[in-house]
């Protein structure tokens, strides 16, 4: 499942450039049984599995201690991925790619032993409102918007400076070749080379399209004087 992903793409230029490295444990390495079982019945009853817990605390003890005695770092972030942590968004996308290290665990089945939350997760993270059935799909979620955070992923071509939610807006519209497609035309401003203009307008169109789409952002970002005053007209007009 993390074999096709990690070999294309982002994942693979950050990992062949070694500016971060990716490993993969199988939970299952660190059962003690003839048929390396992972999961178990709930207490009180009910339908599904639930992960047991040492599995899980044994295999994240031992790359804990890797990481420790090995790159001499003192704290490594655990992260549980589950639909109950706290929901993932670019800020703590920003806030975990400071981290040398993280731990991400992919709760799987119907739930995972809560001592796993309680005592061996320092964080618990949630990628949206739905349900998935494993955290897998989500924790490569988590480490691709982490990593492409990380200096020198993204050339400076592409830096992610005007990334939607990366100033808590959702980003302008974009446009390349050909100027008219189908009879629709690229916006006569983009082709000015007036590079305030330029500016001005897809800062308008930022606000505009946030407001209209995500209005829920607009209560959170630093307005300048300037953007309040199309905000006050969108609004207005809207
Ligand atoms: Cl992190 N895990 C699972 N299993 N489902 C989710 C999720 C995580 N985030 C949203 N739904």
């Amino acid at each position: 499942m993390f074999q096709s992903v990690l070999s294309a793409g982002l994942f693979k230029r950050a990992t062949d450039h070694n500016l971060v490295r990716i490993n993969i444990h199988n939970i299952r390495d660190y059962t003690h049984d003839r048929h390396h079982t992972v999961d178990d019945y709930p207490y009180g009853g009910g339908a599904g599995m639930v992960l047991k817990p040492e599995p899980v605390f044994e295999a994240v003890e031992a790359v804990k201690s890797d990481i420790q005695q090995n790159e001499g770092v003192d704290k490594v972030p655990v992260i549980l991925l589950t639909p109950q942590g706290r929901l993932f968004s670019q800020a703590i996308a920003q806030e975990l790619s400071q981290q040398s290290h993280l731990i991400l665990i992919c709760g799987h089945y119907e739930g995972v032993d809560e001592r796993v939350a309680e005592h061996l997760a320092t964080d618990q993270i949630s990628i949206g409102d739905y349900v998935l059935s494993g955290g897998e799909l989500a924790a490569m979620i988590v480490a691709e918007a982490v990593i492409r955070l990380v200096p020198g992923v993204l050339g400076s071509a592409e830096s992610a400076i005007d990334d939607s939610h990366a100033a808590g807006l959702l980003e302008y519209p974009q446009y390349t070749r050909p100027e008219v497609f189908r009879g629709w035309a690229v916006p006569e401003v983009l082709l000015s080379g007036n590079h305030a203009q330029i500016a001005r307008w897809r800062r308008q169109q930022a606000i505009a399209r946030t407001q209209e789409r995500r209005s829920d952002l607009l209560d959170k970002v630093e307005l300048s004087p300037e953007d309040k005053k199309l905000v006050d007209r969108l609004q207005q007009s809207g």
